[in-house]
């Protein structure tokens, strides 16, 4: 796997965050968030004209920030998240990408936004993975188990057939009155709770590879209801995280089995659970494969892992003209 051993810049504003990276080659140099987090809390979720007024005020100062102490001048190329997302949302950060490579005289390169989030498990100084790799993507809008192919393809072995993963911690933390976004506080309220405390279902148990999180929410939101004010939180949370986590790592282990790979890769906002990285890294321990999980400011959305992907992409001799836009819903495309 090659990579373009020249700095280049990377700019993701898909959904909710703004951001821009230095990238050389698989190493992130700067990686600057700028998350609206705190404004979508009080609606319980993005609302995408806040998001893209949020990412026009943003977006200069991000990427001021992420050059500095870089000279324009050495920026061989730029990388931006051109796919899938919220278009007015990808809209700010392609505009921007456009400005600056047509006055930097530079290419660019429209990035695949799971893409980026595959390349995370690449980052420096996290061992280099070669292919075929098996990846479990997990995130607030995908959950999907991926086989990149010797060739440089993707393969999709397994995906959810409703809701993602990170949408089941959301939906339940709102449920549960634990604020948004919901997987990082199921995951703190968790601790001090007992998973076993309430029965919640395991999706799809006869689906070898793909995942179902409605019948989950519907559990949560019965379980609630039941309760009421009765209802033990942390347990709950507890409750709701090993149901997810439980699905995910059996899945992912036996899509592992299935294939036949000797490495895999954790990645997504979702990687970012405690719960979740020891399991995999214990099982795949186990079952004698080398596991690659970014740290975690690589695995919620981020500049850095576009970067990546658009280094590997620029050394391979791609770039996009100025015509590049952004498209709400896309495949994954092969990799060279
Ligand atoms: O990749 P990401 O930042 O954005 C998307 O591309 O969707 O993922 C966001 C998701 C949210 O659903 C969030 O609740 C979840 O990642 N997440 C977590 C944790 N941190 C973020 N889920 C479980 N445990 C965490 N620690
Ligand atoms: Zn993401």
């Amino acid at each position: 796997m090659e990579f373009l051993l020249r700095p280049i810049l990377a700019i993701e504003s898909s959904c909710d965050e703004t951001s821009a990276a230095v990238v050389c080659g698989r190493k992130v140099l700067t990686n600057v968030v700028a998350s609206q987090a705190e404004m979508h809390r009080k609606w319980g979720g993005v609302v995408p004209e806040a998001a893209a007024r949020m990412h026009v005020e943003a977006i200069l100062p991000v990427i001021e920030e992420a050059l500095a102490g870089t000279d324009p001048c050495e920026i061989a190329g730029i990388g931006v998240t051109n796919r899938p997302g919220l278009v007015g949302s990808l809209s700010i950060g392609i505009t921007a990408a456009k400005g600056l490579a047509k006055s930097w005289n530079v290419p660019m390169l429209g990035v695949h936004h799971l893409e980026g989030h595959l390349m995370s498990a690449f980052a420096d100084p996290l061992p280099l993975p070669e292919p075929p790799m098996l990846a479990l993507i997990v995130s607030g809008g995908h959950t999907e188990i991926v086989l990149l192919q010797d060739s440089g393809e993707y393969q999709i072995i397994g995906e959810t057939l409703d809701d993602a993963a990170g949408e089941a911690f959301d939906k339940g933390a709102r449920l549960l009155g634990l604020g948004y976004p919901g997987g990082y506080a199921i995951q703190e309220a968790a601790k001090n709770g007992d998973s076993k405390r309430y029965p919640l279902p395991r999706s799809l148990p006869k689906d070898p590879f793909n995942f179902s999180f409605s019948g989950l929410k519907t559990a949560m939101l019965r379980l609630v209801e039941r309760e009421g004010s009765a209802i033990h939180k942390e347990d709950a949370a507890a409750s709701l995280q090993a149901a997810i986590v439980d699905v995910l790592a059996q899945k992912a282990m036996r899509a592992a089995e299935q294939t036949q790979v000797k490495s895999m890769a954790l990645v997504g906002g979702v990687a970012a659970n405690e719960l979740l990285r020891t399991r995999l890294q214990s099982e795949c321990q186990r079952a004698g494969l080398r596991l690659n999980i970014p740290p975690i400011d690589l695995c919620t959305d981020n500049a850095g892992m576009i970067g990546i992907a658009a280094s590997h992409r620029f050394a391979m001799g791609e770039a996009d003209d100025i015509f590049m836009d952004a498209v709400a819903t896309a495949p994954l495309p092969g990799l060279r």
